[in-house]
């Protein structure tokens, strides 16, 4: 998507903002996500748009894009930070085998509380272990233990976003070699394309610096390849590679 006249793309929300259209959208929606769509996930997707911050859920296409990365790779062993009502969470843990796991850390334990009737509903909730708090000190202690490197087949990272280049200083230790770690928002709505003088939404503009240093940082990473996809606010894949 090209940005370079038409500004008033800029403040727009991140759900299928990155498109040319919202018909096109739209079509994607009603013809390749809706009709598969299980219906856990659709009662937790309306639930959570009717919540004032539904805004933050992770767009069905993308949720429908998790779950076929999980089931593709094979995932065992997941985490997930940045859990809201617990969306992306469920795609994930319902494309896990019986026995996989994912450790799911968010700071607030009232929204998932909201998805997590749903969740039990869907019979998934034994392969999630959440904890509440900020995610960095788990990690942090889960790195001390020294038992959890090399160990994670799959990494999601949707939440606190100044952070994002702390949590892949950390992140890339726990991810096994040919595992993979997801940035979610690495688009941030289109602004990272945008002219810095831009007229933009003052959340577009708070973090789109945050997000201009990490995909440079992520494109000359040696340890890792990267795929950067137009998925939602845009989905960096990072495959650990040594
Ligand atoms: C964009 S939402 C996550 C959306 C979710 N992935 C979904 O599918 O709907 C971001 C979440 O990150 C959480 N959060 C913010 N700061 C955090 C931190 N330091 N550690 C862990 N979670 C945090 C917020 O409470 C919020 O629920």
């Amino acid at each position: 998507m090209s940005l370079d006249h038409d500004d008033s793309l800029l403040p727009v929300s991140h759900k299928g903002a990155l498109l040319q259209t919202d018909n096109l959208y739209q079509y994607i929606l009603e013809t390749s996500v809706y009709p598969t769509e299980p219906e856990c996930l659709k009662e937790l997707r309306e639930l959570t748009y009717k919540l004032p911050w539904g805004v933050m859920l992770t767009p069905p296409e993308e949720a429908q894009f998790l779950s076929m990365l999980v089931k593709l790779m094979n995932v065992k062993n997941a985490m997930e930070i940045g859990v809201f009502t617990g969306h992306s969470l469920l795609a994930t843990a319902l494309a896990l085998p019986h026995d996989g796991k994912i450790l799911a850390l968010d700071t607030n334990r009232e929204y998932y509380e909201l998805g997590l009737p749903i969740i039990q509903k869907a019979g998934v909730a034994h392969k999630i272990d959440f904890r509440e708090g900020p995610a960095l000190p788990v990690i942090d202690q889960m790195l001390q233990d020294g038992k959890y490197h090399g160990t994670l087949d799959f990494i999601f990272v949707d939440a606190d976003k100044h952070n994002y280049i702390n949590y892949h200083k950390r992140l890339i230790e726990l991810v096994k070699v040919g595992g993979v770690i997801g940035y979610d928002n690495t688009l941030w709505g289109g602004s990272v394309a945008a002219p810095p003088d831009a007229p933009m939404k003052k959340h577009l503009r708070e973090y789109r610096d945050v997000f201009l240093e990490l995909n440079k940082v992520l494109a000359v990473d040696p340890r890792i390849e990267i795929c950067q996809l137009p998925i939602g606010d845009g989905i960096t894949l990072c495959r650990r590679i040594t």
